[in-house]
Formats: structure tokens, sequence, C-alpha cells
């Protein structure tokens, strides 16, 4: 079974997938990985993040033990990191180069170890629509850009990084922007995904909507 989890940024898809991935004993892909990973080594290197060619180099270059590597650093999970991400992403030389490596992993789906699984979860913007359009199940999480800020800010805190609220809510902003107009492959739902807004919902509450959608299409 494959499932994709898309939606903005600080959406609570990384939660919620992680819960499914248990539940139903998939193997987990978080792609915004790539695009952090390709960023990252533009941010280490002193490389603008307006030198396209370069960011393709390194998305060329990308291979999952790499990604691994790479997302131990500090900066991985950074508001720096998910801005840069941001505008990696948004260069379609970068998204062809990373296509293959999201593709395959729903045709040979590993856990993290290295043990093959069953199935997979996918979460990011086009999982449902341009990596696994074939996935039995779609969700689209979203909430409002306010709650959003604040589960991003609360994260930061708790992983003790300095963080102020209203400039959190202005990067949500700016990055739902620029995911949202990316020309080749904006962020939307997919036209079979089940859209659920968790802005009122607790964690168990929306983890409980999500099983009772994938039980309804997998019936
Ligand atoms: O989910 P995240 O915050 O780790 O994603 C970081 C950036 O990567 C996000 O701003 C947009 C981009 N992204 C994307 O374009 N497509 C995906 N499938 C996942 C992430």
């Amino acid at each position: 079974m494959i499932i994709t989890i898309d939606g903005p940024a600080a959406a609570g898809k990384g939660t919620l997938s992680s819960k499914l991935a248990e539940k139903y004993g998939l193997a987990y892909f978080d792609t915004g990985m790539v695009y952090r990973a390709v960023g990252l080594q533009l941010l280490k290197n002193n490389v603008d993040l307006s030198d396209i060619a370069t960011a393709e180099k390194r998305a060329e270059e990308l291979t999952f033990p790499k990604m691994m590597e790479l997302s131990k650093d500090r900066d991985f999970r950074s508001a720096e990191g998910g801005h840069a991400a941001s505008v990696v992403s948004s260069y379609p030389g970068v998204r062809a180069r990373l296509l293959d490596m999201q593709k395959n992993f729903a045709k040979n789906p590993v856990f993290a170890d290295g043990t093959p699984a069953n199935g997979a979860i996918y979460d990011g913007r086009d999982t449902g629509t341009v990596i696994c359009p074939q996935a039995e199940v779609k969700i689209f999480v979203t909430a409002s850009s306010e709650v959003r800020a604040k589960r991003r800010y609360d994260e930061f805190i708790a992983k003790g990084m300095s963080a102020d609220y209203n400039q959190v809510l202005a990067d949500v902003k700016a990055r739902d922007e620029r995911d949202a107009n990316r020309k080749d492959a904006p962020m939307k739902p997919a036209d079979d995904a089940v859209i659920l807004d968790t802005s009122d919902m607790s964690i168990e509450e929306v983890f409980n909507k999500a099983v009772e959608i994938v039980e309804a299409k997998i019936k």
C-alpha cells in the first residue's frame, strides 16, 4: 500500500505520517528531506541560493545515504534550512534531478535499517500528484497559517532553538507563497485526495480521522 500525505509547511504531516507508518508497517519517506539536503549543502559552503547550476549539481549527486548523513546536521531542520530548501525546490532542474530517487522508493520501500517493507508512506507537497499518482490513499493536510506558525514555533523552542513567533509566521506565509506558485509543480491537492483541515484538531484526532480515511479507501 502507498499512502501520500501532502500539504503546506508545519501542517502536521510528519507527525501524522510517522504514526500511520507505525500502524500499517510502512516505510516512511519525508520528501522535504531531498530539498533540505540540497539547500543545506549550499548554505554550508557559502554558495548563494540563486546559484541554480550548483544546486542542480548537488541534486544530481544526491543519494539516500548522503541525505541521511546530512540530516544529522543541526541546521537541517532550522528556519534557514527550511528557507534554503524552499528556494532550491522552486528550480525545475533541481526537482527533475530528484524525481527518480523519490519515485523509486515506492518500487522498493525500505525501513531506516534497510529491511524491506510492504509499502510506503510519503510526505511532501507533490507526492500525491507527481511522485506517486498511483497511491491508494491520498490525504492533503492543512491548517491556518497562524496555527502552523505556532506549531513550528513550539517545535523550535522544544529543540532549544531561539525563535520569534511573528518571524516564524512571516516565514510560513512566504514559504506557502513560494511552494504554491512554483511553475512546474505547484503545491495542490490531487483530485482524488481527501482534504483534512487540522486547525482545531489534536494530534490524536488527526490520527484517528486519517485512519478512518485509510480504512474507507482500502475496504
Ligand atoms: O516539508 P519541508 O518543510 O521539510 O519541506 C521543505 C521545502 O521543500 C518546502 O518549502 C518545499 C519543498 N518541498 C517540495 O517542493 N516538494 C516536496 N514534495 C517536499 C518539499
